[in-house]
């Protein structure tokens, strides 16, 4: 049986281009006792891609050069040697930028039940970003209801997930995002009481001052940069703070305000959240987000690429900030 796979053929220089990447064809060796083979439905196309092919210090070692893209995907086995898992039943890992992939059940993040909701929706609602967002904001933001909660890429993948849960949590809900069409779903779709748009804005401190007017109680920051500078400055005492995506910053640009005096005088925490720490647990976030969704309060949208081969366009658009909705491909 073939397989086609994209491999990483070359680093960035520095930007993360298409032509990176390389379709390669092979065969599907037989399977060892132990393993089983799942056929990919959807691939997923993430912001953190950027620096998983970046050869620089990380969380997680860079994906090799020759080595297929590292990818969430969800798909079928279709074979089987392995006695936990069965032919026919859906699978949500980490299987890579492929058609194909073999596994032993350790890339496995969870069994998926198509009842429950649209195959792809396990790539973000109920997978990896609806996670981020779950536990970054129930555990480090801790919202509490009336309270003010700010979120940056408001009506990216994470962002309006979070915005959502803590809308059902009875917060004021202020998004912050790049373009009219997102700012538009934010107030018709999340749910947003109050949405900016950065890029056309004349003032952002103006503008959070209009919509924040009660001060900042969490703010769930998917960007960092000024973005971030100019939210921090409306913190209300014990204000929190969920560092969740540097997107908005280079690593060759890292300087900015010192924040050290916001935290002591509003005695306020910032922490670090990475989602990896916290996928063992993907149950639990799933437990909490799957009634949401059943009570149609989870909404989200997608922008699907059709075909393996479309998967580095669609990374493309997610880095340069285009995309509307969460990225997948559909093979
Ligand atoms: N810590 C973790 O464990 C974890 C897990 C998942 C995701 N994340 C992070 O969370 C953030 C959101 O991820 P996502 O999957 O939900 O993606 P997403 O928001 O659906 O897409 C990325 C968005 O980032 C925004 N953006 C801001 N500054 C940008 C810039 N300089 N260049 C390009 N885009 C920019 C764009 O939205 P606007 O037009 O609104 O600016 C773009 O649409 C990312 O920073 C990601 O790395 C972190």
């Amino acid at each position: 049986m073939k397989n086609h796979k994209l491999v990483l053929a070359k680093r960035p220089d520095p930007t993360v281009s298409a032509d990176i990447f390389q379709l390669v064809e092979d065969h599907v060796p037989s399977l060892a006792e132990g393993q089983f083979l799942v056929r990919n439905q959807y691939l997923s196309a993430d912001p953190a891609m950027r620096g998983w092919v970046m050869d620089m210090p990380n969380y997680i070692p860079p994906v090799a050069l020759g080595d297929v893209m590292r990818s969430f995907a969800v798909g079928e086995v279709i074979d089987s040697k392995h006695p936990g898992y069965a032919v026919g039943e859906s699978v949500y890992g980490r299987f890579g930028w492929q058609e194909m992939a073999i596994s032993n059940g350790s890339d496995v993040e969870r069994k998926v039940d198509p009842d429950d909701a649209p195959l792809s929706a396990n790539l973000h609602v109920l997978g990896m970003t609806g996670a981020t967002a779950w536990f970054g904001l129930t555990e480090i933001g801790n919202p509490q209801a009336g309270e003010t909660v700010v979120v940056s890429t408001a009506a990216g993948a994470v962002g309006s997930i979070v915005g959502q849960i803590a809308k059902a949590r009875g917060c004021r809900t202020i998004g912050i995002t790049g373009s009219d069409e997102k700012a538009a779903r934010c107030l018709e779709e999340f749910g947003y009481d109050a949405v900016i748009n950065y890029k056309t804005c004349e003032d952002l401190s103006t503008e959070l001052a209009a919509a924040c007017p009660d001060g900042v109680d969490v703010y769930f920051d998917n960007v960092s940069g000024p973005i971030s500078d100019a939210v921090m400055s409306f913190f209300n005492v014990g204000a929190r703070m969920t560092v969740c995506g540097v997107i908005g910053i280079s690593p060759a640009h890292l300087n900015g305000p010192r924040v050290a005096r916001t935290l002591l005088v509003k005695r306020a925490r910032m922490q670090g959240f990475l989602i990896f720490d916290h996928m063992h647990r993907l149950s639990e976030a799933v437990e909490g987000l799957l009634p949401l969704y059943k009570a149609g309060k989870l909404k989200f949208s997608e922008e699907v690429y059709n075909g393996l081969e479309q998967a580095p366009v669609g990374l493309e658009s997610l880095l340069a900030g285009t995309n509307q909705g969460k990225v997948l491909v559909k093979l």
